[in-house]
């Protein structure tokens, strides 16, 4: 929703494509929450799947996680 390149969410958050993929780096991986049933699940169709891969919309931001720095897959699909 946010117009982030690289990060195209088709699906609107509704954790059902994938296309928000992004490498979460390392540093920050132990602030974020586990990766949940649906979000594995829907990361085994990302290409590119990394260590660090996560959806980007199943992580709810909060003050803890200002400054979180991620990078985008060269492609979504
Ligand atoms: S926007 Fe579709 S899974 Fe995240």
């Amino acid at each position: 929703m946010a117009g982030v390149p690289g990060i195209d969410a088709d699906c609107g958050g509704a954790c059902a494509c994938a296309t928000c993929q992004v490498y979460v780096d390392a540093i920050w991986l132990p602030l974020l929450p586990p990766v949940g049933e649906g979000e594995s699940s829907m990361l085994e169709f990302a290409a590119n799947r990394q260590d660090g891969s996560r959806l980007a919309c199943q992580i709810r931001l909060a003050p803890n996680l200002d400054g979180l720095t991620v990078t985008t897959p060269e492609f979504q699909f």
